[in-house]
């Protein structure tokens, strides 16, 4: 058994008691009381899911095993003489709910470099999708194609023990996490660069490759790469793709039928697709207003148009958050100190000093303020990665370290199926007219 696996061994059983003795004691203690507009509403504010590896404060933002992203940023190892942590770390973080040193990273970028050979049926699958088809599409099919390799799947046609579940899904998810990054860089270089594929490079580390295989080959990309995929691998349990994942591992569908579905609900544009809307809805301004930086008038105006419209602005809001989301203060930090003059940065910080006061003038903004998707495509864009469409996908194989070890919990800790009761507004009606 590898090392990271026998550690992760070691956390179970101490994990299934606690739950066990905490269940024993408080099971039946209430956590609160919703109302019917709530289950209209999309469930907010309902807790009504467990998810080890992340919280979310609606006023704080995101901490990852209880550490804030500056936390992230200070602590987790990094590449000798660079400032952004490893996406490795944080996946040993949300994994073993440990901060790791520079050994576990390494033998985690080690262990994804032997597991990330993709078998050449993957490539073929999503080559027989038309050129037009978008990327969340052709990395949906591609993660779909890779099910053949899982050993999930196979176990329990063999007739695993339940007790040992999270074996294969932990199998299953280090060699999807592992193999993803290489389907992506195959979709990009497919689609946007005359299918000229680069090799995969073993000896960088896992984002570093990642960068490399999408033909970036810069020290600031990587740098990026590195913060982009640690602070967009996840973000509780609630929101659609982490939710999805979830919910259709609860069938024990194996990682890879639930992770695409996750990849499925991130490609919507009110969840993770918002990040291209981002850059297309700002390109359109800009063009509109003929070119340059327009004043803050010419965007407030611009806002304006967009809401007449009945279209929503693209990164800003939030299901949960009520404040600038840390996400989007981690990469405008990144803008100010590598790219401060750049054309698109200082338009996308015209428009946070904008769209807040118009958002909360409409009366029914819960959050006026920028989330993650509101910064990341300008970072892409400033280094050339223009093929906004493809953002997503980026996302997604972030996403994979977050919902993935939250997977492999699920089966580790016995998650049971997952099935809410429903009821029709006639029985509702009923229920409070009577009253
Ligand atoms: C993220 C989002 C879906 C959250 O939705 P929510 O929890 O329903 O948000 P709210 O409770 O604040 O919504 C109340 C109203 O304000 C509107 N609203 C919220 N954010 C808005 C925005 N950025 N632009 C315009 N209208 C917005 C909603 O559409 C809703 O209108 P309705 O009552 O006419 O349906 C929403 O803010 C949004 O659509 N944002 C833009 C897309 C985006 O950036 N998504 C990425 C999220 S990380």
């Amino acid at each position: 058994m590898d090392k990271i696996k026998a550690k992760f061994e070691t956390k179970i059983g101490p994990a299934v008691k606690e739950v066990k003795d905490f269940l024993a004691q408080y099971g039946d203690e209430k956590l609160g009381e919703y109302t019917v507009e709530q289950v209209y509403g999309g469930m907010r504010s309902m807790t009504a899911l467990i998810c080890e590896t992340s919280k979310l404060d609606s006023e704080e933002g995101i901490r990852f095993r209880g550490y804030s992203i500056p936390e992230l940023q200070e602590k987790l190892p990094k590449m000798p003489g660079q400032k952004q942590p490893l996406p490795e770390g944080i996946f040993h973080l949300l994994l073993m709910d440990e901060l790791p040193n520079d050994d576990d990273v390494r033998r985690l970028s080690n262990n994804w470099a032997r597991r990330s050979i993709v078998p050449p049926h993957v490539f073929k699958t999503i080559d027989a999708l038309p050129m037009s088809s978008h990327p969340m599409t052709q990395f949906v099919v591609g993660i779909m194609a890779l099910r053949t390799e899982s050993e999930f799947q196979r176990a329990y046609r063999h007739g695993i023990n339940k007790k040992d579940y999270w074996d294969p899904t932990y199998e299953d998810s280090m060699n999807l996490i592992a193999r993803l990054p290489r389907i992506a860089a195959y979709i990009y270089r497919r689609v946007y660069r005359n299918g000229e594929h680069i090799e995969p490079d073993p000896k960088l580390d896992w984002a570093g490759n990642f960068a490399h295989m999408l033909g970036f080959e810069g020290d600031e990309f990587k740098e990026l790469m590195r913060l982009y995929l640690t602070i967009h691998s996840d973000h509780e349990g609630g929101n659609v793709s982490a939710h999805t994942v979830h919910l259709v591992g609860s069938a024990l569908s194996d990682a890879y039928l639930s992770f695409a579905a996750g990849m499925n609900g991130l490609a919507g544009p009110l969840h993770g697709l918002a990040n291209q809307e981002v850059i297309r809805w700002t390109l359109a301004m800009r063009d509109e207003l003929g070119g340059g930086l327009p004043s803050k008038e010419q965007i407030a105006n611009y806002c304006r148009k967009t809401l007449n419209e009945g279209r929503v602005i693209p990164g800003f809001g939030h299901a949960v958050l009520r404040k600038t989301d840390p996400r989007y203060i981690a990469q405008r930090e990144f803008a100010l100190e590598y790219m401060p003059h750049d054309e698109l940065f200082l338009i996308i910080s015209r428009v946070y000093e904008v769209v807040p006061e118009i958002l909360s003038s409409m009366g029914k903004v819960k959050n006026p303020w920028p989330n993650v998707d509101a910064h990341s495509g300008q970072l892409l864009m400033h280094y050339g990665l223009n093929e906004y469409d493809f953002y997503t996908v980026l996302f997604g194989v972030s996403r994979a370290l977050g919902v993935l070890s939250g997977l492999i919990w699920d089966r580790a800790l016995g998650m049971p199926l997952e099935r809410p009761g429903s009821t029709t507004t006639a029985l509702l009606k009923e229920k409070f007219e009577k009253k």
